[in-house]
């Protein structure tokens, strides 16, 4: 296949690709284009790039689409059977590897690896190999095969005995776990999880702290990473994009209709999240009431503008804690709202336009989560504030590495201190506010997605050829 990325072709491999389909009333197939930081880089290289993507039907209408025979140029979706990758999506991926790097497991129950565990895990098995097979069978000689985040594990080890040519890349889109919470998995798992990515001529990851991690665990259970290179790439806010995107009618339509939840005058603590467990909304809203009780001068006088997005609602444990989400800020409301002020405004529905609003008008960003990859958010809502835009940021977001410095750092499990940051937050000198909004929003766009993506690239192809 002809590529601008230069001698050799390119793959990706990931779960979610960068399109989906719907059947529609009518029984046609309706495509949609998926968003997130990879997809815009891809998008940022052309469609004539000439890059193949490889990823899983996830839907009934994904799985109608790929029996039709319908797709788009450059994407190839697999049509894994709907039981196999529901064990290795819900079963492994979300409810055990996400898990472990995020550190969520309530330990004194959870986790059991028990005999369903060992069947969950022989599909996460034979999804990861259906990856492999269909990546063998699509790629040129000498091509360069870049497989993404914790789903996918185990296709690099797989890969290379079935193309031992192939340049192959990993990247890491959460953090890792360090070597003590790794160890939780039964041994051969962390081994098999270990040796799968060591597959890879090259793995990367967004911060050191997460290849540090996992550097520690290969020492630990796999006798070190070998010859395999590990490189760290911090994903960046698309700059241009979000500029011209946040500027069009349907956002100017939606801040207006925030200002007008909002309340003339008001000050804007906003969050936007997919309700993951690891985001810490809840903790959030019980910062926010803590403000409320230990500032009442705050009362009426600001408000907590919540974004929580669904996510994963296969899994009970995200359905109940999106309840939770909502039980808490109903309860806010109900304690402290007065008939000309609603203190928090939640919303569930995913609207991108709607995010983009509330960036563009937060007084406060508050980014708490209890452990995070990276989390764009924190950076792209300094890219597109109007005004300048306070940020409360979790020591534990991978972001916190680029933005520490002029951000203001919190512990995500102590509330108290929190709230102290959202009154310092709240209290910031406009100037002040300013000149760390700009410093953020350079060190958030220092390496925009195509340039991200094209950095790993350069490194595989130039990275040695073991193996
Ligand atoms: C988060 C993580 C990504 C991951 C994605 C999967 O955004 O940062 O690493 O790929 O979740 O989300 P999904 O909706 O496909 O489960």
């Amino acid at each position: 296949m002809a590529s601008s990325f230069g001698a050799a072709q390119v793959l990706v491999a990931s779960n979610r690709g960068p399109v989906s389909y719907e059947v529609a009333d009518d029984g046609s197939l309706r495509a949609r284009r998926g968003g997130g930081g990879l997809v815009s880089g891809l998008s940022a290289i052309g469609p004539e790039a000439g890059a193949l993507w490889v990823c899983s039907a996830l839907s009934d209408g994904d799985r109608e689409a790929v029996r039709r025979g319908v797709g788009e140029d450059g994407v190839r979706m697999l049509d894994i059977p709907a039981d196999v990758h529901a064990d290795a999506y819900n079963g492994i991926a979300n409810s055990v590897l996400w898990f472990v790097h995020h550190m969520l497991y309530q330990t004194p129950l959870e986790p059991v690896f028990d005999a369903e565990f060992r069947r969950q895990w022989a599909s996460y098995e034979d999804y990861n190999r259906a990856f492999a097979e269909a990546l063998a069978q699509e790629a040129a000689r000498g091509a360069a095969v870049l497989v993404q985040d914790y789903h996918l594990t185990l296709v690099p080890g797989m890969l290379r005995e079935l193309r031992p040519d192939l340049r192959i890349g990993h990247f890491s889109h959460t953090p890792w776990a360090p070597p003590e919470y790794f160890a939780m998995l039964p041994d051969d798992i962390a081994r098999q999880v270990l040796r799968g990515m060591l597959g890879a001529d090259r793995l990367g990851f967004l911060t050191h702290r997460w290849a540090d991690a996992f550097t520690a665990c290969c020492e630990r259970f796999a006798g070190g990473p070998g010859d395999t290179e590990i490189g760290v790439h911090g994903l960046g806010a698309d700059a241009d994009f979000l500029r011209a995107r946040s500027h069009e009618a349907d956002v100017e339509e939606r801040i207006t209709a925030l200002r007008e939840e909002i309340g003339e005058g008001r000050r804007a603590i906003v969050r936007v999240d997919r309700t993951e467990l690891s985001k810490n909304i809840v903790r959030g809203l019980l910062a926010y009431r803590q403000l409320l009780e230990d500032r009442p001068e705050w009362r009426e006088r600001v408000v907590h503008v919540a974004f929580a997005y669904p996510s994963r609602q296969d899994l009970a444990v995200y359905r109940d804690y999106t309840a939770e989400v909502q039980r808490v800020a109903e309860e806010i409301n109900e304690r402290y709202g007065t008939p000309g002020w609603r203190p928090v405004v939640l919303h569930v529905k995913d609207d991108f336009a709607r995010s983009l609003a509330a960036y563009r008008l937060a007084d406060v960003a508050l980014v708490n989560p209890i452990r995070d990859g990276m989390n764009l958010v924190a950076k792209e809502v300094p890219v597109v504030s109007d005004g300048g835009c306070a940020l409360v940021l979790s020591r534990e977001a991978g972001a916190h590495e680029e933005l520490g410095e002029d951000a203001i750092t919190v512990n995500p499990y102590d509330v108290a201190d929190t709230a102290r940051a959202l009154h310092e937050a709240l209290t910031m000198g406009p100037g002040d506010r300013t000149d760390r909004t700009k410093r953020l929003a350079a060190a958030a766009t220092a390496l925009p997605p195509a340039r991200w993506f094209l950095d790993q690239l350069d490194a595989l192809r130039g990275g040695p050829a073991s193996h």
